[in-house]
């Protein structure tokens, strides 16, 4: 009897899973990264336009911090790889590169910190880095050690180079140790895209979701509209896969904004902001912040965009595909202050090189209210008012998106 209560009650054990309970990334992170823009940027004395040192972190979180960035909820400011020296020390810690950090990390974390900012940094789970420094397999409790001594609040842990078994134990492993450093840090895992596009196997998002508050699941960006086009398309394809397992602590993460690399027209940075946001993806820049454009930077500060990427909820916009390359995004809100029910975001993205036309009645998508009033998302004019019975024609431009936050009235 007593071994089958202790059956039973383990059983439960088991099937109440609860996922990563850091209490952080409970709205996706926001921020900047090294790797899109500055890659591995060594090699300072020849090329000063991309050099990864202390100078430019420091001068992210100036900008951060002076130019309404951080208001806005930009937070993390995260050095990615090629940081540290080529060895370890006697004491087998990583030694931040001499030259480029030469007052170590520790001093980077401080100054961001007085910014009010928070500060990230990177390793992989093999014997080194994609590209080459050393990695963190054999260390994991020294690193993290030294990472919590840093006081780093974010890391990135890549994949590359591991088989397919350890990276579906070590990122667990690595999970616990950063866990007992007794410093909190957002657990960033690179995990489900090496097993699905470097192992060609299924990954168990269940897992991923209960040891790591967000992962990538598709290639790198690069800068290109062909970049953002591709990945837009591969979370329309693979919705139905994630969107159970994204939301408040656990985000799936389509990789850096490309926005201050001058690679988009403006109206398809509009889409690249609009999907994200419908996404509830991390926000996180990369590029030389004194390259973004003023309509990017009206973009990344527009308000009632953050507040769709933002929302407390955390849900995961639905796409409906329309027509061949224009799909319908749909994602609801938690009720504002005083509203009894959820309002809802509508973006109408358009992928083609031609004008779309579209009529779609907003009330088929699960609208609980019978009258909403319609406020585009990026002129911020409150164009009509929306009841359930209503059928709305939309004229989508090339490579462009109309947004509409509907609240209910
Ligand atoms: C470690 O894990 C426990 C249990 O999930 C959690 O309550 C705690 O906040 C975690 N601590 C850190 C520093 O992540
Ligand atoms: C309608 O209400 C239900 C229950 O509160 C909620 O889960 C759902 O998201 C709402 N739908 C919309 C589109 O707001
Ligand atoms: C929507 O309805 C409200 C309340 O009836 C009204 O005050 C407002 O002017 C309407 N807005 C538009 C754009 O028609």
């Amino acid at each position: 009897m007593v071994v089958r209560v202790f059956f039973l009650l383990c059983i439960l054990c088991f099937t109440i899973v609860r996922n990563l309970d850091n209490g952080l990334a409970r709205k996706p992170p926001m921020g900047w990264m090294s790797w899109g823009y500055y890659m591995c940027g060594v090699n300072c004395k020849n090329d000063k336009q991309k050099c990864l040192d202390e100078k430019l972190i420091l001068s992210v979180a100036d900008r951060f911090y002076e130019d309404g960035y951080q208001e806005a909820g930009y937070e993390y400011i995260i050095i990615d790889d090629c940081w540290s020296q080529k060895e370890r020390d006697r004491l087998g810690r990583l030694v931040p590169d001499k030259e480029r950090f030469p007052h170590g990390m520790k001093y980077i974390a401080d100054y961001i910190h007085k910014r009010g900012l928070k500060f990230g940094m990177y390793t992989n789970i093999a014997d080194v880095t994609c590209m080459g420094y050393p990695g963190s397999r054999e260390h994991f409790r020294t690193d993290a050690k030294m990472f919590a001594e840093w006081e780093v609040d974010y890391l990135k842990v890549d994949g590359c180079f591991v088989t397919e078994d350890y990276l579906n134990t070590a990122y667990i492993k690595l999970g616990m140790h950063l866990n007992a450093t007794g410093r909190p840090m957002v657990y960033s895992c690179s995990w489900p895209y090496y097993i699905e596009f470097i192992h060609n196997k299924k990954p168990d998002y269940r897992s991923v979701a209960k040891n790591c508050n967000m992962w990538r699941n598709y290639h790198d960006v690069v800068t290109s509209w062909h970049a953002i086009k591709s990945i837009i398309t591969h979370y329309q394809v693979i919705y139905e896969e994630l969107y159970e397992y994204h939301g408040p602590g656990q985000w799936n993460d389509p990789d850096m904004l490309i926005f201050g690399t001058g690679s988009l027209t403006d109206s398809q940075r509009r889409v690249h902001m609009a999907v994200y946001a419908m996404l509830a993806s991390p926000l996180l820049l990369s590029c030389d912040m004194n390259k973004i454009t003023p309509y990017e930077k009206e973009l990344l500060l527009n308000l009632d965009l953050l507040a769709i990427a933002q929302d407390p909820l955390g849900i995961m916009g639905r796409p409906y595909a329309l027509q061949p390359l224009l799909t319908l995004w749909v994602k609801p809100h938690l009720p504002r202050k005083g509203d009894k029910y959820h309002s809802v975001s509508f973006a109408l993205v358009n992928l083609d090189e031609r004008e779309h036309s579209v009529s779609f009645a907003p009330g088929q998508y699960g609208l609980n209210s019978t009258d909403y009033t319609a406020m585009d998302v990026f002129t911020k004019v409150f164009t009509r008012n929306v009841t359930l019975k209503d059928t709305l024609l939309v004229k989508i431009p090339p490579e462009d998106v109309i947004m509409y936050t509907l609240f209910p009235l």
